[in-house]
């Protein structure tokens, strides 16, 4: 049978961080994106093994793109019993014309849920209810792990800057930033200008968090979130990521 336990440990594991103030972050440097990837494919794996029915709430955007492609290898993997959930979509822009762009329900298709059998669940579907998805996500004491990605004004899932720890999952306007850093500009006709995301509040409630970070032009910001000295503020959304006791920052950068 597949050891997802020993393969974790097999793997090259990189240079390990604990930092001074700061209780439950724990910093994990790999020396690329695609060791990142694998790492977190082989974190998602041991925990169907010792957790087949586990929640997992998971991200898009192309720092997951290395971890998805690992686990389309793991054929092994049993993900029948698993929930699985999205962290954010964009609500589709008002008006005729559309500008073709990749939603983020096509993006969880393509790159893994095509591929397994799971209790499969689309935010998009709740875009009248949020709170009905958030309740069905943290039911059972909290999912059991979440996987983020950052922006590099400190949005996680879609939790914008403005945003702080109690809040709920909704429906947000997109950033100015974030407009030109997913649509290649702000105001541009017929792409999304709001999303649906989980909130601040459910993500604090998973039992661990996963955050992944590649790239040079993340560092700042990670660094910025994760220093013990910064405090955990609404216009650092990720900042409030320190108030939870098990989280786990992997990159391929010296924070
Ligand atoms: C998007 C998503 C986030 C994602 C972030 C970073 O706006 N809403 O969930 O983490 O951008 O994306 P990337 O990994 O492409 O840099």
């Amino acid at each position: 049978m597949y050891d997802a336990v020993n393969a974790l440990s097999r793997v090259h594991c990189g240079m390990v961080r604990k930092p001074k103030a700061d209780g439950g972050v724990r910093f994990i440097q790999l020396p690329n994106a695609d060791a990142v990837g694998q790492k977190a494919a082989l974190l998602v794996a041991d925990l169907l093994v010792k957790k087949p029915n586990a929640a997992i709430v998971f991200p898009t955007g192309s720092t997951p793109l290395p971890m998805y492609q690992a686990l389309r290898h793991m054929t092994h993997v049993h993900w029948e019993n698993s929930r699985l959930f999205h962290l954010d979509e964009y609500i589709p822009p008002s008006g005729t014309r559309q500008a073709r762009y990749q939603t983020y329900a096509e993006y969880m298709n393509t790159e893994l849920w095509d591929y397994i059998r799971a209790d499969k669940n689309y935010i998009v579907h709740y875009t009248d209810k949020p709170a009905d998805y958030e309740k069905k996500m943290t039911a059972h004491g909290g999912p059991d792990l979440v996987i983020l990605g950052i922006g590099t004004n400190g949005h996680v899932a879609f939790n914008e800057p403005g945003s702080d720890e109690h809040s709920p999952t909704r429906i947000i306007e997109l950033s100015e930033q974030t407009l030109i850093s997913n649509f290649g500009g702000a105001g541009k006709k017929g792409y999304p200008v709001q999303a649906i995301t989980v909130g601040l509040k459910a993500i604090l409630k998973a039992k661990k968090i996963l955050l992944l970070a590649t790239g040079e032009k993340k560092r700042e910001v990670v660094r910025h979130a994760f220093d013990p000295a910064t405090l955990p503020s609404a216009d650092l959304p990720a900042s409030w990521l320190k108030k939870h006791p098990d989280v786990t920052v992997m990159t391929d950068f010296l924070v």
